[in-house]
């Protein structure tokens, strides 16, 4: 299957199966039906492991990962202690935001292999115990997929309103003012239909008109193609995107301090229209309908880093919402204690949290090794920063996502500007450098010629740091962060309160984050130091700590005061009883 050129005749995919609608009609659950359902849960502190396919394992020589390449690493991945994989998209596209503009949801691009290269994926994942998530990219499409072909072809067509069309304002310019977040007009003009349409990304990623119930249907029978070959799960694109103001009212200017603007115009907006609408997402209902007749089908939203965050992952959460979602807001900051606390304090603030997915990196951000442990490029072994964050995201509540190469402390690659690929990046270019720097290939073995990733020319090059921190030096390497990465998940399996307990955020200065986890009969106290610097905390207030010495982290307790040494931890376990008052501010 290939993209046929512009211009040339495509059809529109036929032949999908169809389910009776009863299927997914939202019942009334029984009880029965409802414990059926949780039982089937697999989520709750689940460990998601992300996987970029490009980036992941070139099995075939040209350049780019693929299919039977993530197959031929899953072994690996069961390594690492997690429960699931969710994979980036692998569609057929045009590659123009590297697969995040599908031109076919239910076709497999031929640079990353066949559908039954993902069958084959698909089973030996379910063989060693693996989930199998994958994208379902809902807002938008590629302008290459043959329903927008149909859209802009003209008013007319049987596709005609499945996009979101507007007039010209009299004067000629864009129906409304807002901007694409990677630049420009969120408007492109399309000639034959003398109309604009809306696109939040790229001009070639026009956005969906997802109040039309054929677009809802359409997206549902993708969803059941997917779940029917054995997915367990999706990763839903982009949330805050799916629904805009349909009066196209402009967004009103935001207030900034003085000074130069932002770097990217769709800062200077309040986004009050283009995103975040407070209706009922129906697509999000109709999904979970679906996912509710399939239990053991897990939703996982993707929510932008606007204000809010925390509000709205509880708002499209729930019972006729997302199982979970993740937020981009703190992966947003430079500083670890301060995004995290914010963000516990923020969750607190609006519920028990109990939607929320953990994820500190991902293909969309820097790599946190550089961000908030000052690793460089790639986390030296040993390097206490990386074990810092490794235990601090298995410690926090809920499930919690890993990108691929976290495991390995990988930081940031530096790419020079010739070698950027990611759109957004070469837009804004040198003040934001784009993705690509957390997109860089994963280094298999560092002696061989490109890391071992593959035989060929990478489509991005592996940074000689990178190189230093491959895998099969880190596998026999007994400090490195690969060994403390499965080290840590082993210690967080021994200690159900770290899995499935409830969370209570200590009020500590910065830069220390810590909270309570408790569960049944097990009460744990952790405080995280993220920062490169000494801090002592008063723990007068916490009888009874003993603390645990099974995770590699050791801080000094001295009475009345522990001292945490730089990106040091104290964990210990607590007679939380004693624990009604946060404990006092510590001397910095
Ligand atoms: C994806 C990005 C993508 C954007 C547009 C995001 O949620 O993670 O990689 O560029 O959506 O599809
Ligand atoms: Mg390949």
């Amino acid at each position: 299957m290939s993209l046929p050129a512009e211009g040339e005749p495509f059809t529109l995919r036929q032949g999908l199966r169809r389910y009776p609608f009863s299927e997914e009609i939202p019942s009334r659950t029984s009880e029965n039906e409802a414990h059926m359902q949780k039982k089937n849960e697999w989520w709750p502190g689940a460990i998601i492991y992300q996987i970029y396919p490009r980036s992941f394992y070139d099995s075939n020589g040209d350049g780019v990962g693929d299919l039977p390449g993530v197959t031929a690493k899953l072994d690996y991945v069961a390594s690492l202690g997690v429960d699931a994989i969710w994979l980036s998209p692998f569609f057929l596209s045009p590659m123009r935001d590297f697969g995040y503009d599908v031109a076919d949801h239910c076709a497999v691009d031929p640079v990353f292999g066949t559908l039954q290269d993902f069958d084959r994926l698909s089973a030996r994942a379910h063989a060693l115990g693996l989930k199998v998530m994958t994208d379902l990219v809902c807002g938008h499409t590629s302008d290459q997929h043959p329903w927008f072909r149909d859209s802009r072809a003209g008013r007319q067509q049987e596709r005609a309103d499945w996009y979101v069309w507007a007039d010209a304002k009299p004067d000629g310019t864009p129906p409304c003012n807002w901007l694409s977040v990677f630049g420009g007009s969120a408007w492109s003009w399309e000639p034959r239909r003398r109309q604009y349409y809306l696109h939040h990304f790229l001009a070639s990623q026009p956005s969906l008109n997802l109040r039309h119930p054929e677009v809802i249907e359409a997206l549902l029978e993708i969803a059941r193609f997917w779940l029917d070959r054995g997915v367990d799960g999706f990763r839903l694109d982009a949330i805050d995107f799916l629904l805009h103001d349909e009066a196209l009212r402009d967004n009103p200017p935001r207030a900034l301090p003085g000074g130069l603007p932002p770097a990217k115009p769709f800062g200077l907006q309040q986004h009050l229209y283009d995103m975040m609408q407070e209706e009922p997402h129906a697509l999000i209902e109709r999904l979970r309908s679906l996912a509710d007749a399939r239990p053991g089908t897990l939703l996982l939203g993707e929510v932008s880093s606007q204000d809010g965050a925390y509000r709205r992952i509880e708002r499209y959460t729930g019972r006729s919402g997302l199982h979970l979602a993740y937020t981009l807001r703190p992966m947003r900051s430079g500083d670890a204690g301060e995004a995290l606390g914010a963000a516990l304090g923020e969750i607190a603030g609006v519920g028990k949290g109990e939607g929320v997915c953990w994820a500190f990196s991902n293909h969309d951000v820097e790599r946190a090794a550089s961000r908030w442990a000052a690793a460089g490029e790639a986390a030296a072994p040993n390097s206490a920063g990386v074990r810092l964050l490794m235990a601090l995201l298995l410690s926090l509540r809920g499930a919690l996502c890993v990108y691929q190469g976290e495991e390995l402390g990988l930081g940031e690659a530096m790419l020079a500007a010739e070698h950027l690929r990611d759109p957004f990046g070469i837009a804004y270019f040198p003040e934001f450098r784009g993705r690509d720097g957390s997109r860089t290939p994963i280094p298999w073995d560092g002696d061989a010629v490109h890391g071992g990733f593959t035989e060929g020319e990478p489509w991005l090059p592996v940074p000689s740091a990178h190189r230093a921190a491959g895998v099969a030096r880190q596998e026999a390497d007994p400090r490195s962060p690969l060994r403390a990465w499965r080290r840590l998940v082993a210690w967080r399996n021994t200690h159900p309160a770290l899995v499935r307990g409830d969370l209570t955020l200590l009020d500590l200065p910065a830069p220390l984050v810590g909270f309570t986890r408790s569960a049944d009969d097990e009460r744990l106290l952790l405080i995280f130091n993220p920062s490169g610097r000494a801090v002592r905390v008063d723990v007068a207030s916490l009888p009874e700590i003993t603390p645990l010495g099974d995770h590699g982290f050791a801080a000094l307790v001295d009475g009345a005061a522990a001292v945490l040494p730089p990106y040091g931890a104290l964990i210990a376990s607590v007679d939380l009883g004693a624990l009604e008052t946060a404990p006092k501010r510590a001397a910095g």
